[in-house]
């Protein structure tokens, strides 16, 4: 325990932190085709999420995830508070109507392309817009610029496989943790997915360190010192 979370406890809170957290089947599918993902792993990567949560000023998901799962995103599992909830959506495309713009939860940012910014809040959300990544999405410095000036450092990117693939793309990841849970699906949304390499040897091979969570097994990637 305290060697997976003492990282997020011991850090400097002016210095931003980013970890990324997906939950894969042994083919490595985040979700079926469709978009269900409850629950690939098993109970004890859920308690990890809501640590991870707990331990972070913001937990920061793409659209698709709540699209699919209408998430609330909140701290349930173990003691501690919810951080701001934070959504990704570059073109402004996701419905009023979702839990995280209309319950009276912890604050929501949603943060899309700034061409697409129409009001300043949506529902009960604060919107933010920043600039958009040339290659796709927005710009995640910006994006974690924003974050850090209101004083929000230890993020907490929970998904989905898009949202976690464009983050480790732009170098932005602290740490990556991948649990991979014994379960076999054959076809399914893709977690990590990046520009083809030609050979293993020019594959990521990220330090790492591995722990058993129940039938899961978590490994903890670390893409920069610290
Ligand atoms: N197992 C896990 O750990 C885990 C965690 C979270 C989510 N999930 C699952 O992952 C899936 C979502 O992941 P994801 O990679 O699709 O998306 P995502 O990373 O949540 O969303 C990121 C971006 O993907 C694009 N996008 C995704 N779905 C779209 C749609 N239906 N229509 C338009 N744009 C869409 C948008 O791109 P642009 O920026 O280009 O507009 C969106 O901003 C869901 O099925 C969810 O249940 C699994």
């Amino acid at each position: 325990m305290l060697a997976l979370y003492r990282p997020l406890v011991d850090r400097v809170a002016s210095e931003t932190i980013v970890v990324a957290h997906l939950g894969q089947s042994l083919d490595g599918c985040i979700a079926t085709a469709n978009g269900a993902s409850h629950y690939i792993t098993g109970s004890e990567d859920l308690d990890h999420n809501h640590r991870m949560r707990a331990l972070s000023d913001v937990v920061l998901v793409g659209a698709g995830t709540v699209r699919h799962d209408d998430p609330q995103l909140t701290v349930r599992r173990v003691a501690g508070e919810s951080p701001v909830r934070v959504v990704l959506d570059t073109e402004h495309s996701l419905a009023e109507t979702y839990a995280v713009f209309q319950d009276d939860g912890p604050s929501t940012l949603l943060i899309c392309a700034e061409d697409r910014v129409a009001a300043v809040r949506y529902g009960k959300a604060e919107v933010i817009g920043v600039r958009r990544c040339p290659m796709a999405g927005l710009d995640l410095l910006q994006v974690l610029d924003c974050l850090a000036n209101r004083g929000l450092t230890a993020v907490f990117v929970e998904g989905g496989g898009t949202t976690v693939s464009r983050f480790l793309r732009a170098g932005l990841l602290d740490r990556l943790q991948v649990t991979v849970s014994p379960l076999i699906l054959g076809a399914g949304r893709p977690g990590i997915s990046l520009p083809e390499v030609a050979s293993p040897a020019e594959g990521m091979r990220p330090a790492t360190r591995v722990f058993k969570l129940g039938e899961d097994v978590l490994f903890d990637c670390l893409l920069r010192d610290g």
